[in-house]
């Protein structure tokens, strides 16, 4: 049975250590302030804040009607709302690639737009899909997620899912995690953080004391348990993962029982779970001992837990849990006393972190937004999570999402274009009714794919490139309404090209055709 169930599990009795402590930084700690415009700082906590202007260029500041008291945030009062696009993100930038990071987004509704009907939407990082359905009609909530980067800078996304329900956040946190933390599991699944607890505490611990800015909550386990505090430990104890000191201080234990429920909720479907068991003996009794098991259901998982004064022992399980699975700890029958927990952290691992869009589609779309402010309103993955795409893309979704398609008609893009030619997946191409100036650049012809070009009222010069011309496979629109005689709106054909020029061939027909539908063609002429 068990075999089935766990999948692994690993228990490292640390016993007496005197490791240095290491003082620790992270070095990304941003704190972003969502709908603000202004920095300040939570004197609670010693966190600044600051508002997200740099971090996102759409969405429309609010300000809830009445902030909540929170112990957690102060930053609930105001919010950033998105409705006019599907998808919405802030682009983060935190030390790079290959980075491990905690990220943690704040929802608190508020009744900011009087309408007294709190939205449900979609959350997203870096093209993964982080929570489906933000259900923002409870008090303030947030999420976390703990992952290592694949990206140069991080993305945090509002992605629209309901008519006329508009996503909206208000606060994301970034702290920078060193890599040796919860590297357990593979690099490349995220951890979604569940809980995260500090047994016996009686304040939720935090930054400063925790220097990666984690929420330890208390649990003080009810009438039927004991708590256990100490001031200070003889020993030294690190862990891989760095609980903070303060955590390990105080644990849980029972008075009579040999069992200590973890009382842990799952959801009803099956996930996969990691849950750390850090063990501190804090009570100087130096004759007994503490021995115990893990159980999950009615299985004793592996070896039993010892632990003598001033002892540590750091226990992970990977299994799968759903809403039954009961995770408890167990006394062995020879044990002088009842089991004892210092705190644990729980985590749905999720699947493996994708690697977005093609790189060099990405870095061609990049060009096309600086050469055009117009389209700088878009960041994150442009194809991922699928069907959650920038608007002005479409994309392919075998094996690497790649750029199919480019919908940039009647946006008053103006100028020449640059070279996006690395899109060469593309099969459509509209950039109709916009202010394009310069020559009609030779790589538009060299798509492989490329099926359909509208370049309609643009004002290009020069001549068509042989490359367009001669491509069999290509359904191409070039007029050019803004020269000449077309004064009247809608254009009406002033001039019949299919007369004077007859088809010679069936490309020559096809691009006839729709040259036929064509007023004037004063700029550009065949070479
Ligand atoms: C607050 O944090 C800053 C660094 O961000 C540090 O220099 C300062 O000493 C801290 N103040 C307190 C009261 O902890
Ligand atoms: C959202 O949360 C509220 C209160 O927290 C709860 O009553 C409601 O059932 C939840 N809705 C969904 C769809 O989960
Ligand atoms: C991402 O790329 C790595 C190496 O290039 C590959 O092993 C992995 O399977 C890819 N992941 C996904 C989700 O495609
Ligand atoms: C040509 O494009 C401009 C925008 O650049 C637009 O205002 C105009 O209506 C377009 N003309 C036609 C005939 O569609
Ligand atoms: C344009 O050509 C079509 C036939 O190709 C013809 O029926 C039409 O009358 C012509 N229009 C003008 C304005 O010459």
């Amino acid at each position: 049975m068990i075999s089935n169930f766990v999948l692994i599990l690993l228990q490292i009795l640390l016993g007496l250590l005197a490791l240095p402590i290491t003082s620790t930084v992270a070095v990304v700690f941003v704190s972003i302030d969502c709908g603000s415009s202004k920095s300040f700082i939570d004197d609670k906590h010693n966190i600044t804040w600051v508002g997200d202007d740099q971090y996102i260029k759409s969405g429309e500041s609010r300000a809830v009607q009445a902030a909540p008291e929170s112990s957690i945030s102060p930053i609930y009062s105001t919010l950033r709302v998105f409705p006019t696009r599907n998808k919405n993100c802030y682009s983060i930038n935190a030390g790079g690639k290959g980075q491990r990071v905690l990220l943690r987004a704040y929802f608190y509704y508020g009744n900011y737009d009087g309408k007294m009907s709190p939205p449900t939407f979609d959350l997203q990082f870096d093209g993964n899909d982080w929570v489906k359905g933000v259900n923002a009609s409870g008090g303030p909530s947030y999420y976390e997620v703990i992952y290592v980067t694949k990206f140069d800078s991080l993305s945090v996304c509002l992605a629209q899912t309901e008519d006329n329900q508009y996503p909206f956040i208000n606060g994301i946190n970034v702290r920078s995690l060193d890599l040796g933390l919860y590297s357990d599991i593979d690099s490349g699944r995220p951890l979604f953080t569940r809980d995260r607890i500090n047994y016996g505490g009686d304040k939720i611990l935090r930054y400063p004391d925790d220097p990666y800015d984690r929420f330890w909550f208390p649990d003080k386990g009810g009438n039927r348990l004991s708590t256990v505090k100490r001031d200070s430990l003889n020993t030294v104890v690190e862990f891989s993962n760095k609980p903070p000191r303060s955590a390990l201080l105080t644990a849980m234990t029972t008075d009579n029982s040999a069992t200590l429920d973890l009382n842990l909720y799952f959801p009803k479907t099956e996930i996969t779970i990691y849950i750390i068991l850090y063990f501190v003996e804090l009570l100087d009794q130096s004759n007994s001992d503490r021995t115990f098991f893990l159980y999950i259901n009615e299985e004793a998982s592996f070896d039993p837990i010892t632990l003598q004064y001033g002892g540590a022992a750091y226990k992970y399980v990977v299994a799968k849990a759903s809403s039954g699975t009961v995770f408890s700890l167990r006394s062995s029958s020879d044990s002088a006393l009842p089991p004892l927990i210092n705190a644990l952290e729980l985590f749905s691992v999720g699947p493996s972190l994708t690697n977005g869009t093609l790189n060099k589609d990405v870095r061609a779309l990049a060009l096309l937004q600086k050469t055009f402010t117009q389209l700088q309103e878009w960041s994150g993955d442009p194809c991922l999570p699928e069907k959650f795409t920038w608007d002005w893309v479409e994309c392919s979704y075998q094996n690497t999402p790649r750029i199919t398609r480019l919908k940039l008609n009647d946006l008053g893009l103006k100028g020449s274009l640059p070279d996006f030619s690395a899109l060469d997946a593309l099969q459509q191409i509209d950039l109709h009714n916009n202010l394009l100036t310069g020559k009609i650049p030779d790589f538009l012809g060299d798509f492989p794919n490329l099926n359909s070009l509208n370049l309609e009222n643009n004002t290009f010069s020069g001549s068509i490139p042989a490359s367009l011309t001669n491509n069999n496979n290509l359904k191409l629109k070039v007029s050019d309404y803004s020269s000449g005689t077309c004064a009247s709106q809608p254009c009406k054909p002033s001039n019949n090209r299919t007369s004077n020029s007859p088809p010679s061939s069936k490309k020559s027909e096809s691009l006839l055709i729709l040259l036929g539908m064509i007023p004037v063609f004063v700029l550009i002429q065949y070479s």
